[in-house]
């Protein structure tokens, strides 16, 4: 029997950067999702297609990367088979997807949450919800390779409709809390350019926040004010002082949004949103022209209260908070801009926070 699994992306509101330096991320999944079916089937091999790409088929005695977008999926049975050892047999997985790849969207989070809700209940594992998302984090980290915080996977596996997630990422303690936009609505301009391959400059990133950290001489950037900062600027070098300083502030950001969702007072949540974005471009430069363009146009514009990148970077999309009257035009007029300037036809559409990972059925 064919049983039905989906898993969503996920946006963040702000927080970027920050999972892998112990600090605060607020996302929310979203209503675009990876959608699975799987059945046994009695073959001897593990067998995966996806519509539009070269099928994939491995025995699970030999799960090895093989640098395509099976990984994702292959990950989550090595991590199972090396945690809790699983015996799988034979299986036909398909897989279709709304969630756009490259996009900053978390096409690869929402793949490994899929895989491994599926697997949790077709082979009754009992999975806490706590370790699907670790381990679906695990076979990012050590299979794939791309060493990814806990934000992505977090999201997909714990998403609530219409709401956001408050995660500490040290304390791991949530607060879910509720994102009544009213006049406004969510809508992602994604810039359909990817600069950088799967994880370089992404793990270059955390290398140098460490690295900053440890000029620091601090364990945690829980313990490094905006004060420390500015104190150590002179011993050092510019790039890891503005490393920091992302960090730093962007944790800020997080914590007075958090306030600002709380007491719904929306309209001033556009301006932190553009600080994040430039905090992400100058001081942590994972940004790239593309994006950076459309942001600098969304901000001028009537009726947006604040854009910014969203995700790893290095293209992908931007998050724009847009009075709801206004969306279509803003969403015409960004688009025409970006083909006058790069000949690029970009996607747009409006996100909603929706719930997490499960089982459709039917
Ligand atoms: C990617 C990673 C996340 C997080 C973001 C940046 O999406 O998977 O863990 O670090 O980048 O905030």
């Amino acid at each position: 029997m064919k049983r039905y699994f989906q898993a969503p992306g996920r946006i963040n509101i702000i927080g970027e950067h920050t999972d892998y330096n112990d600090g605060y991320v607020l996302p929310a999944a979203i209503d675009r999702y990876v959608t699975l079916s799987i059945e046994r089937t009695g073959r001897e091999r593990i067998e995966l297609s996806s519509a539009g790409r070269e099928a994939i088929s491995f025995r699970e005695g030999e799960i090895e990367p093989a640098g395509n977008w099976g990984d994702y999926v292959k990950g989550i049975f090595h991590v199972l088979k090396s945690e809790k050892n699983v015996e799988f047999g034979g299986l036909s997985i398909e897989i279709e997807s709304t969630v756009p790849e490259g996009a900053g969207l978390s096409s690869s989070a929402a793949l490994e949450v899929a895989t491994i809700t599926a697997l949790n209940e077709v082979f009754g594992l009992s999975l806490t919800d706590e370790e699907r998302y670790r381990l679906s984090q695990r076979a990012e980290n050590e299979f794939v390779g791309v060493k990814c915080g806990i934000m992505d996977q977090f999201a997909s596996v714990m998403g609530r409709q219409d709401s956001t997630i408050f995660l500490d990422t040290v304390s791991m303690e949530y607060e879910y809390l509720p994102l009544e936009l009213g006049a406004y609505s969510l809508v992602v301009f994604d810039s359909k350019v990817h600069h950088e391959l799967l994880s370089g400059g992404y793990n270059s990133r955390r290398e140098e926040a460490g690295k900053a950290l440890e000029i620091l001489g601090k364990r945690s950037y829980r313990d490094v004010s905006m004060v420390d900062l500015f104190t150590a600027r002179s011993k050092m070098e510019d790039l890891y002082y503005r490393r920091a300083m992302h960090v730093v502030s962007e944790n800020m950001r997080v914590l007075e949004v958090v306030k600002i969702l709380v007491n719904s007072n929306y309209e001033n949540l556009g301006r932190f949103l553009v600080q994040s974005h430039e905090s992400l471009a100058y001081d942590y430069e994972v940004s790239c022209e593309e994006v950076d363009f459309t942001v600098d146009t969304l901000r001028n514009l009537n009726g947006v209260s604040g854009a910014r990148m969203i995700g790893g970077g290095f293209g992908g999309s931007v998050l724009a908070l847009c009075e709801k009257s206004e969306r279509e035009k803003i969403v015409e007029f960004v688009r025409e801009r970006y083909f006058e300037k790069f000949n690029i036809a970009m996607d747009a559409y409006e996100v909603r926070p929706s719930r997490g990972a499960g089982e459709i059925r039917e």
